[in-house]
């Protein structure tokens, strides 16, 4: 598949088919995608590959803590948006919600969606990264932000859709009661991966973007 066409076709990936995904097609995504760039070459990343007794678990064990009102504790600070950030993340709830048919006033079927999240949108399986804690933040999440991009579009050329995805790592000590990634380790994000099901409503969503003039300065040009 062409570059530009890997890039502009990926989309997030919200409803999978339970169509298990092969050790090798996995294998060779991830050989692609760590030619990604790292700092220093310092390739912090760290990749635990989940799937089977092991997903469902840690996707059980997520809804539980949510169903059951435990604050979330990741191994990253996250604040909550505000402005035109705040504006775009609504943005992209609404789009959603119209597709799934769920209204604002339907507060069960938003905490469906929201334990969906949790569930990691129910993909097959889950890629984990994680880096070690000594490492600097801004280090580990450029890295990790390079190569999870690289794992979506690599995914691509196997048929497969991915949805990178902060929910499912929201509850770290779930996921580390079922898999050896100890506390000096940090929990970065998942990334959901499976084959699509291409009549789930939300993954008929074509998301928004600014304009490249609204958010580019040019110096230097005519
Ligand atoms: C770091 C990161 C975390 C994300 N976490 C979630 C998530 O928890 N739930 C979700 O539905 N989508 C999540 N997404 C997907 C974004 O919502 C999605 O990339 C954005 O809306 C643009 O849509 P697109 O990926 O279809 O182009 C995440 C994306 C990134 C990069």
């Amino acid at each position: 598949m062409d570059i530009v066409e890997a890039i502009c076709s990926r989309q997030s990936i919200r409803g999978y088919k339970p169509t298990p995904v092969t050790k090798e097609a996995l294998r060779e995504i991830l050989d692609i995608a760590t030619r990604s760039p790292s700092s220093d070459n310092a390739q912090t990343w760290e990749i635990t590959v989940v799937t089977g007794e092991v997903l469902d678990n840690i996707k059980w064990g997520n809804v539980e803590k949510f169903t059951s009102g435990v604050a979330p504790n990741p191994d990253f600070a996250l604040n909550r948006l505000e402005g035109v950030y705040r504006q775009r993340e609504v943005e992209l709830a609404i789009q959603l919600f119209q597709l799934m048919g769920i209204t604002r006033e339907d507060r069960d079927k938003r905490a469906q969606w929201r334990q969906r999240g949790f569930r990691f949108f129910d993909a097959p399986t889950v890629i984990i990264l994680s880096a070690d804690s000594s490492l600097s933040e801004s280090r580990i999440l450029l890295d990790a932000g390079l190569i999870a991009q690289t794992i979506c579009l690599a995914a691509l050329n196997y048929d497969l859709g991915t949805c990178i995805g902060v929910q499912g790592v929201l509850y770290p000590e779930v996921i580390r009661k079922f898999i050896d990634i100890p506390k000096s380790k940090r929990i970065i994000i998942g990334i959901a991966i499976g084959y699509p099901d291409w009549d789930f409503p939300a993954n008929k969503l074509e998301s928004k973007r600014e304009s490249v003039e609204s958010i580019t300065t040019w110096y230097g040009f005519e």
